[in-house]
């Protein structure tokens, strides 16, 4: 599914989101700036924190235990949308998203 992805500068990018694939997984092979994914997706490192708009917040199956204790290792500031963005898959729900990202991720 296409999602838009606001960059830490504020640019808004398009990407694509294959059914299966995470938005990291995405985001770091489309090259967007301000994700880094260095766990790899395995929940292990809070490299890829991201915000969600609330549309997608409100469908996105609510994070599991070991996203939420990552989140409490962001670096920037966590907000009730912060997710982390190798825990969401691609899927039709996410068409249309908006996903921001923050400031810095280490
Ligand atoms: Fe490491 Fe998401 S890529 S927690």
């Amino acid at each position: 599914a296409l999602i838009n992805i606001v960059e830490p500068a504020g640019h808004s990018v398009a990407l694509d989101v294959p059914d299966g694939w995470s938005i990291m997984q995405a985001a770091t092979a489309g090259g967007v700036d301000g994700i880094l994914g260095e766990c790899g997706g395995s929940c292990a490192c809070a490299t890829c924190h991201c915000y969600v708009d609330e549309r997608l917040m409100a469908e996105l199956p609510p994070a599991q235990d070991n996203e939420l204790g990552m989140l409490e290792h962001v670096v920037a500031e966590r907000r009730p949308n912060s997710r982390l963005a190798c825990q969401i898959k691609g899927s039709a729900a996410l068409a249309g998203a908006t996903i921001t990202l923050p400031e810095c991720q280490e």
